[in-house]
């Protein structure tokens, strides 16, 4: 699918399927979630600008690259995105968080903002939104939405599992924004979970199940 990367390292792809497994304790989920995103931020973030400065190493003086260009922002959909997020911090400290508070209607499955917070600057900086699951697409697009609508226009979107549907439906809402994913499984379940995914991965986070 064009501006769909699904990152098919051989870590990756073991971290998941232990996150597959619903033998998997919380503890363990939510440690690999972390370790996922980070190698995910690596793949994200592997055309950012670089720009050589002068550095003094023991032995003399070097040109050598830096991260140059716009600053970071890493935007988790709550609750799920909180672990992904923690992972891709680990990789770039720097980055500014926005939070994107959105519920999935039980009944609907429309997405329902309740919070939003970015940083004064977000419209200025690339932002990476994380969820783990793109079932629907629903919340995805919604999150994209709002970040479009505080102005911001370098967009990024990362998740765990994307469901083919769920994909489709943000590349061609939001055909801007470049999606990774992990997996991408074949269909969801008329819950709108993701088959045969992985389960709530809020609630596998969190233990709340
Ligand atoms: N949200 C989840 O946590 N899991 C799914 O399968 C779909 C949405």
């Amino acid at each position: 699918m064009q501006g769909l990367t699904i990152v098919d390292h051989p870590l990756v792809q073991h971290k998941l399927t232990l996150l597959r497994d619903r033998n998997s304790s919380t503890n363990l989920f939510r440690s690999v979630v972390r370790e996922i995103a980070t190698l995910l931020c690596y793949e994200v973030t592997r055309d950012l600008p670089t720009e050589f400065i002068g550095v003094e190493t023991p032995i003399a003086t070097a040109r050598a690259p830096t991260i140059a260009g716009k600053k970071l922002v890493v935007a988790p959909v709550l609750r799920a995105g909180l672990a992904m997020a923690e992972g891709m911090l680990d990789l770039v400290p720097s980055a500014r968080v926005a939070h994107i508070g959105l519920y999935r209607d039980p009944i609907t499955l429309q997405a329902v903002e309740y919070y939003f917070k970015a940083p004064e600057d977000v419209a200025d900086r690339r932002v990476i939104v994380v969820d783990p699951m793109l079932a629907t697409g629903h919340t995805a697009i919604a999150a994209l939405d709002l970040l479009k609508e505080a102005g911001v226009t370098d967009l990024r979107f990362v998740c765990l599992l994307a469901s083919r549907p769920g994909a489709e439906a943000v590349r061609a809402a939001h055909p801007d924004v470049p999606v990774w994913a992990a997996a991408m499984d074949p269909e969801l379940n008329d819950h709108g979970y993701i088959v045969p995914g992985l389960g709530d991965a809020g609630d596998r986070t969190f233990g709340t199940r």
